[in-house]
């Protein structure tokens, strides 16, 4: 059983444009890859390492593996893998994962945006969007998010969807080659009130199309 997906999540106007979230598809390659591929330096410092050079484990190939992945894990009810998507094109990803149920109904959040829209609010509405639609139709309780003490936006991002910091996890993650610190951020359903799209609404972040 894995409710709240497959879903579209959204419109919400930013100053970027109009956010929507839906899920991974097998044709996203070429947007993907052309992407992750101009985003590299963007991208890199705050990404788990990976095997092989950037530009051959982001060429179009190795779409229709990792789809493959994420399609079986969203099916398994672990993962809600959807694509950011600025006025209808893909600008980025964002990763609902280890879902878990039972005593604990937790998960991670993560998320990257395209370097040409960035500072528009992209990152924050597609939060949101997830945010509630987790602690709503997907039943959890908690989300938790990971970022380098040195990743200013994505804390603030973090931040301004009403995520609290709780600890720093020492040499944490191999990411760009080394084991760097994260700070560990969380939120639980009961600190969203009537929910984190209406809080952004309400204080101009962010507007209902
Ligand atoms: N210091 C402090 N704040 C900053 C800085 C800085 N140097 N640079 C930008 N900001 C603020 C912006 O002012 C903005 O806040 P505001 O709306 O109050 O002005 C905020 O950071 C960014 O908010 P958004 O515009 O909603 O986010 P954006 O769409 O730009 O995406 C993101 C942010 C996802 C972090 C993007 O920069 C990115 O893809 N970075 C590279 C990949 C990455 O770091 N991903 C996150 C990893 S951690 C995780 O996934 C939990």
């Amino acid at each position: 059983r894995h409710p709240g997906w497959p879903a579209r999540l959204g419109p919400l106007r930013t100053r970027a444009g109009v956010v929507e979230l839906r899920p991974v598809r097998l044709r996203d390659g070429r947007s993907w890859s052309a992407l992750r591929i101009h985003n590299q330096n963007h991208l890199m410092p705050w990404e788990p390492s990976g095997v092989g050079a950037w530009a051959d484990r982001h060429h179009m190939s190795a779409w229709p593996p990792l789809h493959s992945v994420l399609k079986a894990e969203a099916r398994s009810g672990t993962m809600l893998p959807f694509v950011i998507e600025v006025d209808g094109v893909f600008r980025g990803q964002l990763t609902v994962g280890n879902v878990q149920r039972g005593a604990l109904r937790n998960a991670w959040i993560g998320y990257w945006v395209d370097a040409e829209v960035v500072n528009g609010g992209v990152a924050t509405a597609a939060v949101a969007l997830a945010v509630d639609h987790c602690f709503s139709v997907v039943g959890l309780h908690r989300l938790e998010a990971t970022v380098q003490p040195t990743n200013q936006p994505s804390q603030a991002v973090l931040t301004k969807a009403g995520f609290r910091r709780e600890g720093l996890l020492q040499r944490y993650m191999d990411v760009d080659g080394a084991w760097r610190d994260h700070l560990l951020l969380a939120l639980t359903a009961e600190e969203i009130g009537p929910g984190v799209v209406a809080r952004l609404v309400g204080t101009g972040r962010a507007a209902y199309v």
